[in-house]
């Protein structure tokens, strides 16, 4: 019988859309990328060596919402693939004359667009515009609301896979606690919906109540409002963010009293598994939800998922061009 071969990757906008090979075949891919980097003190780093997959193809860059980690590497991984890449200014965009985003995106394939890469504040963003331009162009989404970052959950993923895979790359020993803000937050629902889809059996989500989201009893995760609870032997620590830009109202007490019950210092790491990995998506509010002897300690991986997401955007992108 005939190898099937994999299904194309023509847009990515939600993990809810890969299976577990999908997976395996980024994370194998993204590997290549990484270079071996070295495994000790927990750093990494990513060859700057230039390959050849997207020559001739220009990638869009559409960031609606300020980012750091996420435009940067993008950027770098379509250049290092050979790619022309363009980061559209939206703040200088015709955007404010009141061009409608598939204005703007039909101006840009006009010019030749092959990928856009799109963040935005609105959940569905990214579905919309792949709707529009169908097979024409990759899209990609870089955030879209409090829906999906299916390439943070990816380099997340990635970062446990590369630390404390198993001789198969296997994530699915480990036991993994979700902490903070999950109701604003599309990083927490893009890292379940991976986490589950690789067979993570013990997955604990812990928050104060206003910060949790209706249902989430049924997303196959284990609920705590305790942190001292649920850290409890953990093999990596994710957190998040508050994210104050989407909320509607006062969440949170105080940013003090937050930090007391939710916030990670070294005692409270102490609970965990002597070898956890402490995770964050960033951008990081010192002292409200990480202290800083825990952002720069030993444990944590927080520099190594932002160079590991090259190597997966590079995969991405990679994978897409070969559909
Ligand atoms: N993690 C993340 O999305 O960071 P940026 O907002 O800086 O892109």
């Amino acid at each position: 019988m005939l190898a099937q071969s994999p299904p194309p990757l023509q847009h990515l906008l939600s993990l809810q859309d890969l299976n577990q090979a999908d997976f395996q075949r980024i994370f194998e891919r993204a590997a290549l990328f990484a270079d071996d980097p070295a495994k000790a003190n927990h750093q990494i780093s990513i060859a700057k060596k230039k390959y050849t997959n997207l020559k001739g193809r220009s990638v869009f860059n559409l960031f609606f919402e300020p980012s750091t980690r996420t435009l940067t590497t993008f950027a770098i991984a379509a250049t290092r693939l050979s790619a022309d890449v363009h980061s559209l200014n939206i703040a200088t965009s015709s955007q404010n004359k009141g061009e409608s985003i598939l204005d703007t995106v039909s101006n840009l394939m006009a010019m030749g667009a092959d990928y856009f890469v799109i963040r935005h504040p609105q959940s569905g963003a990214a579905q919309f515009v792949a709707d529009y331009v169908g097979n024409r162009v990759h899209v990609v989404n870089a955030g879209d609301g409090r829906h999906a970052h299916p390439t943070q959950g990816l380099l997340d993923l990635f970062t446990l896979r590369h630390f404390r895979g198993d001789s198969k790359g296997e994530i699915s020993h480990l036991s993994v606690v979700i902490v903070g803000d999950i109701l604003h937050s599309r990083v927490a629902r893009s890292q379940i919906w991976g986490l589950k889809t690789l067979g993570v059996q013990d997955i604990r989500v812990v928050g104060p109540a206003t910060l949790l989201p209706e249902g989430i009893h049924e997303w196959g995760v284990k609920v705590f409002h305790d942190f001292d609870l649920a850290i409890n032997g953990v093999d990596a620590i994710l957190m998040l963010r508050l994210q104050n830009e989407r909320m509607e109202r006062n969440l949170v007490p105080s940013f003090r009293e937050y930090f007391h019950y939710y916030g990670l210092d070294e005692m409270r790491l102490k609970r965990a598994h002597p070898k956890a990995l402490v995770l964050h998506p960033g951008p990081i509010n010192r002292g409200v939800e990480i202290d800083s002897s825990v952002a720069d300690g030993t444990q944590s991986v927080i520099l190594a998922q932002v160079s590991l997401g090259i190597a997966i955007r590079m995969a991405v992108l990679s994978l897409m061009v070969e559909s």
